[in-house]
């Protein structure tokens, strides 16, 4: 005997229940919905029926086939989404001990160097300090004894800010906040960024490094100050190199000096780098003005100290023989790949 459509249904449901693959939906599609197959064949059945019912039994067939039609699609979408997530979960499982792909990564030449010059002055008992790249006119000038249409503000083309506030174009701009945070005695460094409005070219940037210094304690004198920066060079360059120092101006320190440091890129013949002067200015320095002790709090008839600003991104340049600035900001991994430590 036919089996009745409840019947038809739910052995259907029983099957499709256990189907779990595309081949096993496609059978069940072809078993109830194709040609021979069994909905079809109640609809075959139609002459058996009584024909007052017969509108009635094809609507509930037709009604019972999209049912089926319906709950196969169903599945088929639901098992796709499951592989998908399963597959998923697959990709997402890291295997850490697989051997990489990946090169090493590279320090920035000026991270290499600020790194050793700090520890070298770490290990002489400096503290090393973090500040502001922007920063605010007494900072940057007035505490270092540049007073307001001072000349010596024409010296750096500073950036400013539509606040009032300007991009430090000097790490001497945290001098006085650090003698008043710690008072005297007193040794520090402090690296920075810079900023000047500078045309650029091989051996100028408008952004640079530098690395600050102070030292203030009782009887710090000039020799002090000499045997630190020798010190500080001998151990980065680890070899002799040929260093001059002459006075210089800033505000800020009296007596001033320049330290110059012979260019390693022509051995001192004369290049682009160092605008053929064979020479590179590399470390400014002197004692601290009275001025700038006093606006810091420290007491000048006890204290003197030493400063220096040294040119963190020269100092790159002559240790690793770099011979445009612009190389070391241009973000090139050709360039900067090389650094590998
Ligand atoms: N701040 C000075 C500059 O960038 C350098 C300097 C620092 C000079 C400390 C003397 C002492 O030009």
């Amino acid at each position: 005997m036919a089996m009745t459509m409840q019947e038809l249904r739910e052995q259907f449901y029983e099957k499709l229940q256990q189907a779990n693959a595309a081949e096993a939906f496609e059978e069940l599609r072809v078993r109830y919905l194709g040609k021979k197959g069994e909905i079809t064949g109640l609809l075959k059945n139609m002459g058996a029926i009584a024909p007052e019912m017969r509108k009635e039994y094809g609507a509930k067939v037709n009604a019972l086939k999209d049912e089926v039609e319906a709950s196969i699609k169903r599945r088929i979408e639901e098992a796709h989404a499951r592989e998908l997530e399963m597959r998923i979960a697959a990709t997402e499982r890291y295997d850490l001990s697989l051997p990489s792909t990946l090169s090493e990564g590279s320090y920035h030449p000026i991270t290499l160097v600020q790194r050793e010059v700090e520890q070298i002055f770490a290990s002489m008992g400096f503290t090393i300090e973090d500040y502001d790249e922007i920063v605010d006119d007494y900072h940057c000038f007035e505490a270092l004894n540049i007073p307001k249409h001072h000349p010596a503000r024409d010296m750096q083309d500073t950036y400013y800010l539509s606040n009032g506030q300007l991009l430090k174009t000097h790490t001497s701009a945290a001098q006085n906040a650090i003698m008043r945070k710690y008072g005297a005695p007193l040794r520090a460094i402090f690296p920075g960024r810079c900023f000047r409005n500078e045309s650029t070219d091989a051996c100028h940037e408008n952004t640079f490094f530098q690395m600050e210094g102070i030292m203030i304690d009782e009887n710090i004198s000039i020799s002090n100050l000499i045997y630190f920066m020798k010190t500080m060079l001998s151990e980065v360059f680890r070899r002799d190199v040929k260093v001059r120092l002459r006075p210089g101006f800033f505000p800020f320190v009296e007596p001033g000096f320049e330290l110059d440091i012979s260019c390693a890129i022509c051995g001192g013949k004369g290049c682009p780098s160092c605008k053929n002067s064979g020479w590179l200015e590399l470390c400014p320095c002197g004692m601290i003005h009275p001025n700038v002790l006093k606006a810091g709090g420290i007491d000048t008839e006890k204290y003197t100290g030493f400063a220096f600003g040294l040119g963190l991104t020269r100092l790159a340049m002559m240790k690793y023989g770099i011979k445009d600035i612009r190389d070391l900001n241009s973000g090139n991994l050709k360039s900067l790949d090389q650094f590998v430590k």
